[in-house]
């Protein structure tokens, strides 16, 4: 992380992976994100995958490892569970006691042999040995895909047909181009959530690289860049100062951008030719009626 962060704010545009927003206070306002009238996204996609779950849970089947991309809460995966029967969970998460936890309510509810992995997704991590030989199957909700530029969630589309393997199914879930008014609202809530939310990754810095910045020294931005597709975050400096990270000085001007989060947006269309590039075929595609987020079931080929 130390390394990471110093690479990112020694760059011309300064920037943090979008990751580092998970420390134990991140997950907390990142829940309470999800339950704001502003957030959209969360609240349309447990709808539309309520209003599919037969079918979702068809495409997923029985006797398989069911692994979760980022489980978070491990909220929307009981959908799932609700509907099938997988031989085992595999929850990945970066946040290791919000992970945990999770876990154990999720084999207390559904008495499912659980397999917490504490892990990076985007990067590879081992299966726990027990379920290597089981049939796989993805679950990757919350359009977390959209952190990822075009690029690498090519390279992360391909590693999960990889990790799946051929006929393996994976459910993603993703929100989509839209007004970009709905768009702004959601990343600029009233509450100011967002905000903390985007803040606090200053605070985790602080207190696990070892640095001083006052997360006070900083405003909130969210933007739609429309001609890439994607909302863009940004912590701004509001006086000229210095912080030591690591030890090393970064100034920072006043006004200067502090870039913390890409969250790309997708067609319909435009997300099925991603995911047949990397080696899916697309089985369903379900919206909610305004066409606001979706929902696919893809299956490796
Ligand atoms: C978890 C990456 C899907 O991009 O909407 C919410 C994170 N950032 N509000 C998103 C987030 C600001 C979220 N993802």
């Amino acid at each position: 992380m130390a390394r990471d962060v110093l690479r990112g704010l020694c760059l011309p545009a300064k920037a943090i992976p979008p990751k580092y927003f998970y420390d134990e206070r991140g997950s907390l306002l990142f829940e309470r994100i999800t339950a704001l009238p502003e957030y959209y996204l969360t609240r349309t996609e447990v709808g539309i995958l309520r209003a599919n779950r037969t079918a979702l849970a068809e495409a997923v089947g029985d006797g398989g490892c069911l692994i979760e991309y980022g489980s978070g809460a491990s909220v929307k995966v009981r959908l799932l569970l609700d509907a099938c029967r997988p031989a085992a969970y595999v929850p990945v998460d970066i946040s290791r006691e919000h992970l945990m936890q999770a876990a154990r309510t999720i084999h207390d509810d559904y008495e499912l042999p659980v397999y917490p992995t504490c892990a990076d997704y985007s990067a590879p991590f081992t299966l726990p040995e027990p379920v290597q030989e089981l049939r796989r199957v993805a679950f990757f909700p919350g359009s977390s895909i959209g952190n990822f530029d075009p690029a690498e969630a090519d390279a992360f589309l391909r590693g999960v047909a990889e990790v799946v393997g051929s006929g393996g199914a994976f459910a993603i879930g993703v929100d989509t181009k839209k007004d970009p008014a709905v768009l702004h609202r959601a990343y600029n809530d009233s509450a100011g959530v967002t905000a903390d939310f985007n803040r606090n990754v200053l605070s985790h810095i602080n207190a696990t690289v070892g640095a001083d910045f006052d997360p006070t020294a900083f405003t909130h931005e969210a933007i739609y860049n429309e001609a890439a597709g994607r909302i863009e975050m940004y912590l701004i400096a509001t006086r000229a100062h210095t912080v030591t990270v690591a030890g090393t000085p970064i100034p920072f001007t006043k006004g200067e951008r502090l870039h913390t989060e890409n969250s790309y947006k997708y067609d319909p269309d435009e997300f099925v030719a991603k995911a047949e590039r990397a080696g899916f075929d697309c089985v369903h595609l379900w919206q909610d009626p305004e066409g606001h987020f979706m929902v696919l079931a893809l299956r490796a080929r």
